[in-house]
């Protein structure tokens, strides 16, 4: 009775329904599906394991405690040396750890042995101090803290991502769509998705990063094949170059912005932020700590440090004419 309440609170205008309050107990893809069952299997053996330790500890607590005018009550034989008994309690927890084992093993080993299908979408995800970038090879497109991939029923455009790292260790973490892969420097890690439902799925950083570890959002938006290949198309598109330069393109070159951040079409092609081509397509802003807003957009540039202390841009102190200039120009990105 929840679920269609739930749905209707959380559908969103582009009609995608929004899993913000994320929930591992609802697997949608096939790894997430095997690693939710895998999960389930080894919750049922150490909860059974439990209930017998802790059935035998309340029994033996009860069954055998002083009870008043019981002083001449005959103990109980006590065992000792019994080979049969610590044979018992032996071999079984090794039988339990062999089958937790095997289970783990076959179920890591079949999510990242399964080959991608000649059409899966190809996605590089790099881990940066606070934020994430991502490409898409095959589509010559960049842009960050916001994958799209496209409903992928029986592994049907299943998207499989590459995972490295610019800094230190981070884990990329969407819980209904899958379990936590590492992102680690000098290293590539990788892990694939193919989920049967559109919606925004959001997850985080998983791997302490550093001060805004947990600011470390992300959001998968997954669509209906159609509106991903529509998606695709507008991002590919470079931005026009106008037959004059803007006040705020000036404000975006004069203000040094370009040494860290790219705009496709243009010469700012910095290398250290986010690509900024089509910026206004994304939903939030610092890597899902702001609404991307006009309003938001000009406290993130004046300050960041203020929504997210310890974020490598640094503030501009803008102001007045200057600020608005800019924000109107990064309005164009669309
Ligand atoms: Cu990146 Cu924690």
């Amino acid at each position: 009775m929840l679920a269609p309440l739930l749905a209707f609170l959380q559908a969103q205008p582009s009609g995608l329904t929004e899993h913000k309050v994320t929930n591992m107990f609802n697997p949608m893809t096939t790894p997430a599906k095997a690693e939710f069952n895998m999960g389930m299997l080894e919750f049922a053996i150490t909860g059974a394991i439990f209930a017998v330790v802790a059935g035998l500890l309340i029994y033996t607590m009860i069954r055998f405690r002083r009870r008043p005018n019981d002083d001449s009550r005959q103990e109980p034989p006590q065992i000792y040396g019994s080979n049969q008994i610590e044979a018992a309690w032996t071999v079984i927890p090794i039988l339990i750890v062999f089958v937790i084992a095997g289970v783990s093993a076959r179920t890591v080993w079949g999510v990242e042995d399964a080959s991608p299908p000649s059409n899966a979408v190809q996605v590089s995800v790099v881990g940066h101090q606070f934020w994430w970038e991502v490409h898409y090879p095959g589509y010559n497109i960049t842009t960050a803290n916001e994958i799209h991939v496209p409903v992928s029923r029986n592994r049907e455009r299943a998207t499989y991502f590459t995972l490295k790292s610019t800094d230190v260790i981070h884990s990329l973490w969407i819980p209904e769509l899958g379990g936590k892969t590492d992102l680690i420097p000098n290293r590539v890690n990788h892990t694939w998705i193919d989920p049967s439902t559109p919606g925004i799925f959001w997850g985080n950083c998983t791997e302490f990063c550093g001060a805004q570890h947990a600011n470390m959002l992300i959001q998968v938006v997954v669509q209906e094949p159609a509106d991903f290949d529509k998606w695709v198309a507008e991002q590919q598109q470079a931005q026009a170059i106008p037959a004059e330069i803007s006040t705020g393109q000036k404000r975006f070159q004069i203000s040094g912005c370009w040494a860290c951040h790219a705009v496709k079409g243009t010469r700012f092609n910095g290398k250290v932020g986010p690509d900024l081509t089509h910026l206004m397509s994304r939903r939030q802003l610092g890597s899902g700590v702001l609404d991307n807003t006009p309003a938001n957009l000009k406290d993130w540039i004046v300050n960041p440090q203020q929504s997210k202390p310890g974020c490598l841009m640094p503030a501009s102190k803008m102001t007045g004419q200057n600020l608005d200039d800019l924000v109107a120009y990064l309005e164009t990105l669309k």
